[in-house]
């Protein structure tokens, strides 16, 4: 690994918003697992995806819960968040609504928590900076934008490289894209200590049900429909999610301020050979897919050119083969957790996603 310097040094104050999610939770998991004396205080809405259960392996560790400390709250509010980032040497802001199909049911939450919510947190970073500058205390805050590589749009060949122009085309990845251009004017303005991540599609354990990998996995269990949108050849850069939290915490440590990292998953696939990989591991039939209407403005292709990330000296750890095995097998053993994730509001969710799609679905 580079041996670049350490921007925040080796035992940092972290605050970590959106902690109790997908990924955030396996950044928090991470980084509490290698000892190292770090301590997170996580700020999480627990909004349907978010669940203290996914940090109960931190928890339920005597020595990790001593440096972990849960705030149930929303980015949105400042009296939460201004003395939570006085507190901190960095922020990580993992928080947002993730799921493009949603975005699609209903913009609202994914404007006010990728927009306003990034302004909040950016606000508490530039007030601390400026009491850096007064000797109020000994260094400004570092702020980390999780972001994605659905801000690039549809790539029809080629691979994104950092300085190409963001196209988004779904509210989601449009309220992605404006938080990054939000953080990136603070840099360009206060000189706040910016750095923007853009992951590629995450898999793993932990991930709430309703994305492609989870979904079909759960349904699959179940023998249930694996609706599969459109022809099915839409193509993603598979990340694992123990190397997008691994690969975060490198770009927080050697990132240089004001810049944009890709972290690409190195696994390009289509939608299908996914699927197949999911039903060869778990030993059920293609018949279960369905071919079903269409996301409306699907993009095609994401593609990410990872050279500048491997100048900082990372590189992934999990290959996919390995990855989506243990994936399955994870969700096969945990069928307690993603059951409880599938109660409540989720028959309302699933129902209207779908249930006009599989009653006029056909074979796939
Ligand atoms: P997730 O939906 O699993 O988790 C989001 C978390 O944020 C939840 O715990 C939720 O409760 C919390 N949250 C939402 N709104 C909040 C608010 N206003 N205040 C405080 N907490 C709030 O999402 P994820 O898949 O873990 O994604 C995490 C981040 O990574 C997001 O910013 C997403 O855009 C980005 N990302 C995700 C992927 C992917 O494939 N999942 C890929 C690239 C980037
Ligand atoms: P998803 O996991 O929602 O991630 P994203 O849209 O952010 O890439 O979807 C991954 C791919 O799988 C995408 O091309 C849409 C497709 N998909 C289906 O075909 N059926 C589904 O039910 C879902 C949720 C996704």
């Amino acid at each position: 690994m580079n041996a670049a310097r350490d921007r925040i040094g080796s035992t940092p104050r972290l605050l970590v918003t959106g902690g109790a999610g997908f990924i955030g939770s396996a950044y928090v998991r991470d980084v509490l697992g290698r000892r190292d004396g770090t301590r997170i205080t996580v700020l999480d809405k627990l909004t349907y995806a978010g669940r203290r259960a996914n940090l109960a392996l931190a928890e339920d560790d005597p020595e990790q819960a001593a440096r972990l400390r849960f705030v149930h709250g929303d980015i949105v509010d400042p009296t939460v968040v201004d003395p939570l980032v006085a507190e901190a040497d960095a922020v990580l802001n993992f928080a947002a609504e993730s799921h493009v199909d949603r975005s699609i049911l209903d913009p609202e939450a994914f404007l006010s928590t990728g927009v306003i919510g990034v302004h909040v947190l950016l606000e508490a970073v530039r007030r601390e900076a400026d009491r850096a500058t007064s000797g109020a205390r000994s260094s400004a805050p570092r702020f980390l934008q999780v972001s994605t590589d659905e801000v690039y749009g549809s790539v029809h060949e080629g691979w994104s490289r950092e300085s190409d122009a963001l196209a988004p085309r779904s509210p989601y990845s449009a309220a992605k894209a404006a938080g990054e251009l939000l953080a990136m004017s603070y840099h360009a303005t206060y000189g706040t200590d910016v750095v923007i991540t853009r992951g590629s599609n995450t898999y793993g354990p932990y991930q709430y049900p309703e994305k492609l990998i989870p979904l079909f996995i759960t349904n699959a269990i179940d023998d249930q429909p694996l609706p599969l949108y459109g022809d099915g050849l839409q193509e993603r850069d598979w990340l694992h999610v123990s190397d997008h939290a691994k690969a975060i915490d490198h770009v927080l440590h050697h990132g240089d301020p004001g810049e944009v990292y890709n972290l690409p998953g190195e696994a390009q696939l289509t939608n299908r050979a996914v699927v197949a990989a999911i039903l060869e591991r778990l030993g059920k039939p293609w018949s279960l897919v369905r071919t079903v209407e269409d996301r409306p403005g699907h993009d095609r292709r994401y593609a990410l050119d990872g050279t500048r990330l491997a100048g900082l000296g990372w590189r992934n750890l999990t290959d996919f083969a390995t990855g989506i095995a243990e994936t399955v097998d994870w969700f096969r053993d945990n069928d307690a957790w993603w059951r409880e994730a599938r109660s409540g509001a989720w028959d309302d969710y699933y129902r209207r996603q779908y249930s006009a799609r599989l009653a006029a679905s056909r074979e796939a």
